[in-house]
């Protein structure tokens, strides 16, 4: 089937769904310019992960862990959502899309518009305290490397979940619940090897949901695609829109 046929395939679903969730991961931040983590640019292929994105790494060099995040937080604050974020807010305001979990510690969805974001591995922009509750959000970059806690003097953190890590109590029992109920869910732009959230969209299949995948290759999500749509989140999203909007307006006169 053609990619035409496909979005039209996936635009009946998405029509006739009645609680459509949505699960996103790096892919759908690339077209704004921040790195994926795996693939052929990936950042797990300049850098290691358990050196820079685990508890020990930190203990052993928070400095250098930091340099990483204050560069990421960088490329984050200068970054600006892309059609796939906008797209995705569009379908929230139409009230299909109730839910969008992210596996991206950006706050691209937030600034596209979407409301109900669940951060599965928490946000790049937040920093908390090792020792008290302290928590703050970044406006530019930390100055100081490694930054430490205006209160108790404590070093900070990155608000993120690192490998080995568990997921944020309330972002799990949200999600879970959510792909218990929903009867689609469009994935767009991960890789799907993860844990636990690529078991998400194998919960949704399992409840008798349908999945639709959007990205540039296959993935461990693919096996139980429904539909699978092969394009750039950026591009394919809106046209995905585009042709629910058009069903929708055809229904509304039927
Ligand atoms: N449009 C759609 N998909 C894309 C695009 C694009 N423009 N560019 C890349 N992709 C796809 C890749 O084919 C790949 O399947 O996005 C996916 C990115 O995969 P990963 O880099 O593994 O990112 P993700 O799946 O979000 O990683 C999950 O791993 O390192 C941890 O905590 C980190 O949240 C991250 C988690
Ligand atoms: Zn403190």
């Amino acid at each position: 089937m053609s990619l035409e046929e496909l979005i039209e395939s996936a635009t009946e679903l998405i029509v006739r769904s009645r609680h459509m969730i949505a699960l996103t991961g790096a892919g759908v931040s690339a077209e704004s310019g921040i790195p994926t983590f795996r693939g052929p640019n990936g950042l797990w292929r300049k850098f290691k992960p358990e050196e820079l994105a685990t508890p020990e790494a930190f203990r052993r060099n928070p400095r250098l862990v930091w340099e990483w995040y204050a560069w990421r937080i960088g490329l984050v604050l200068k970054a600006t959502p892309n059609p796939a974020h906008y797209a995705l807010a569009e379908l929230e305001k139409l009230g299909i899309l109730k839910c969008l979990i992210t596996q991206n510690v950006d706050d691209l969805h937030e600034r596209a518009g979407s409301r109900s974001v669940v951060h599965f591995h928490g946000e790049i922009l937040f920093a908390r305290c090792t020792s008290c509750g302290f928590r703050l959000k970044w406006s530019e970059p930390p100055s100081e490397i490694p930054p430490r806690c205006p209160k108790c003097g404590s070093l900070l953190r990155p608000d993120v979940v690192w490998f080995g890590e568990p997921i944020p109590e309330e972002a799990l029992r949200r999600a879970l619940h959510e792909a218990s109920r929903a009867d689609v869910i469009l994935v767009v732009g991960t890789s799907g090897v993860v844990q636990p959230a690529g078991s998400i969209p194998y919960i949704v299949k399992e409840h008798g949901g349908t999945v639709i995948e959007v990205n540039v290759e296959e993935s461990a999500i693919t096996p139980v695609a429904d539909v699978f749509l092969r394009g750039k989140a950026g591009e394919v999203l809106p046209k995905l829109v585009t042709a629910v909007k058009r069903k929708l307006g055809k229904r509304g006169k039927e």
